[in-house]
């Protein structure tokens, strides 16, 4: 694989101890990548062991095809669609550990024909499955401005998000933007303060990114059902890099971690009560990445690791 187009695996040591790997356990690796996750967990299991690994981007799916091994199955799925597969694989309440590496990777957004790098130019698509949905490219031609503008600013803290929008619609007007680079160029002129420290397009591109491949809602979807899938004692680790993504992961750990209160004189049985009482969570921990490897991977700066248990 050329270099540039190499992914490296974020806290890939912290994400196996956390998951305290089963040698003939069953494993989930939700967000496949290029396996940089899925392969070292398959070295720590035994023969016994199960490893699915599901991803939306065909692109990925094509190197997890590569991987001959009997213990490992790669499925070509969003991640909301867990429990679906889990169901019909009849493997619900049986599931040692599952991880989410949100996002993007590396392989996505140095491919400048993905349209998800503000750096290179290319067409404006950012779709994780070019199969399916619409491309930010039309996305933008058929919103409004309020619309565009809220999307910027709700996905991307982007204080400038009217006057961006302003631009891409009147632009838009005249001719449809087809390319990351008109896109830049557009959000460049539009914004009246520049920071030195963050590329002015920074903001926008996550914003439109998010929004189109529906990130925040796949993950709401899929942590709820991450509950039924897993057996007691079984974890699930999520790897998040920005604060949308991780303050999902945050409420879910937190709200299945705590006790239901219950009112007073409710009229309840005393089994519904203890069930009530239980919550269904453990909080294991929080883990942000070594200095060492935010030097050797920039990508993993703004990596947290959160790991829960299943009581
Ligand atoms: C950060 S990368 C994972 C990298 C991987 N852990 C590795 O070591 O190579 C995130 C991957 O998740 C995939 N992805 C993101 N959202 C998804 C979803 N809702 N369903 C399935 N895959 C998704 C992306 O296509 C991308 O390949």
């Amino acid at each position: 694989m050329n270099d540039i187009l190499k992914h490296i695996p974020v806290m890939k040591k912290e994400l196996i101890q956390s998951l305290k790997i089963k040698k003939n356990g069953i494993y989930i690796d939700s967000t496949f990548g290029s396996g940089g996750h899925s392969k070292e967990i398959l070295k720590y299991l035994g023969k016994n062991g199960t490893l699915y690994s599901f991803d939306k981007d065909p692109s990925a799916i094509a190197i997890g095809e590569n991987i001959q091994d009997s213990r490992f199955h790669i499925i070509h799925e969003k991640f909301s669609n867990l429990l679906n597969y889990a169901e019909n694989k009849k493997i619900i309440g049986k599931v040692n550990g599952i991880i989410f590496d949100l996002g993007l990777s590396s392989l996505q957004i140095d491919d400048y024909k993905r349209g998800f790098s503000f750096k290179q130019d290319g067409p404006l698509d950012m779709r994780m499955n070019p199969n399916c949905g619409i491309s930010a490219s039309d996305w933008l031609f058929k919103s409004d401005v309020h619309t565009i503008s809220y999307i910027l600013k709700n996905f991307g803290e982007e204080i400038f998000s009217k006057r961006i929008a302003y631009a891409i619609k009147n632009k838009n007007r005249q001719k449809k933007i087809t390319t990351t680079k008109e896109l830049v160029d557009i959000i460049k002129n539009a914004i009246p303060i520049k920071n030195k420290f963050k590329h002015p397009a920074k903001r926008t591109f996550q914003a439109i990114r998010i929004y189109i491949n529906e990130e925040l809602e796949e993950i709401k979807k899929a942590l709820n059902n991450t509950l039924k899938i897993l057996i007691p004692g079984g974890r699930i680790s999520i790897i998040s890099f920005h604060s949308l993504e991780d303050r999902i992961v945050k409420q879910f750990m937190i709200k299945n971690s705590r006790k239901a209160s219950v009112p007073y004189g409710m009229p309840i049985t005393e089994v519904q009560l203890n069930k009530l009482k239980t919550s269904k969570l453990k909080i294991i921990h929080r883990i942000l990445p070594t200095q060492n490897e935010i030097k050797k991977n920039p990508r993993s700066r703004s990596a947290i690791l959160r790991t829960a248990e299943k009581k």
